[in-house]
C-alpha cells in the first residue's frame, strides 16, 4: 500500500555500510526480475495487442533496470564482474559440450533432448548463429 503521505517513509536512521548498500540493490535487482515475470506474465494473459505491446515495454524497462543495478553493484564490488564472468563460463562450457561425456553418461531421460544432444545436431541458437558469421 503506498504511504506517499508520510514524509519519513523509507527513511533510515544511519548511512548504509557499502556491504548493506550492495545488499540492498541485490534485493532490487531481483525486485526488477519479478516485476519483469509480473508484467510477462500479464502481456501473456491478454489477447488485447495494445496491453499485450505496453506490458512487454515495461517489462523491457524493467530488464534494463536490472542491468542498471547489476552494472552499480560491479561498479561498487570489484569481485563481483569476476562471479558473473564464471558463472557465464560455465554456461558456455556446458552449451559447447565441454561437459557432454559426463553429462550423456549421467543422462537419465533418454527422450529428453539435452545440451549435448543440440551439440551433434546443428544449433540455431542466438550465440552460435553469431559466431558462425
Ligand atoms: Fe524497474
Amino acid at each position: 500500500m503506498p504511504e506517499f503521505v508520510n514524509p519519513f517513509s523509507g527513511s533510515v536512521p544511519k548511512k548504509l555500510s557499502l556491504r548493506e548498500l550492495c545488499r540492498a540493490l541485490r534485493l532490487s535487482l531481483a525486485s526488477e526480475e519479478e516485476a519483469t515475470h509480473l508484467y510477462e506474465s500479464l502481456a501473456d494473459a491478454t489477447d488485447n495487442e495494445l496491453a499485450k505491446a505496453v506490458l512487454q515495454d515495461i517489462a523491457n524497462e524493467e530488464r534494463v533496470h536490472k542491468g542498471e543495478f547489476q552494472k552499480l553493484i560491479e561498479l561498487l564490488l570489484p569481485d563481483e564482474a569476476g562471479f558473473m564472468a564464471q558463472g557465464a563460463e560455465e554456461v558456455e562450457e556446458i552449451h559447447h559440450g565441454a561437459h557432454s561425456e559426463t553429462a550423456s553418461a549421467q543422462k537419465p531421460f533418454a527422450a529428453v533432448p539435452t545440451v549435448g544432444d543440440l551439440r551433434s545436431s546443428e544449433c540455431s541458437c542466438e550465440c552460435c548463429r553469431r559466431r558462425s558469421l
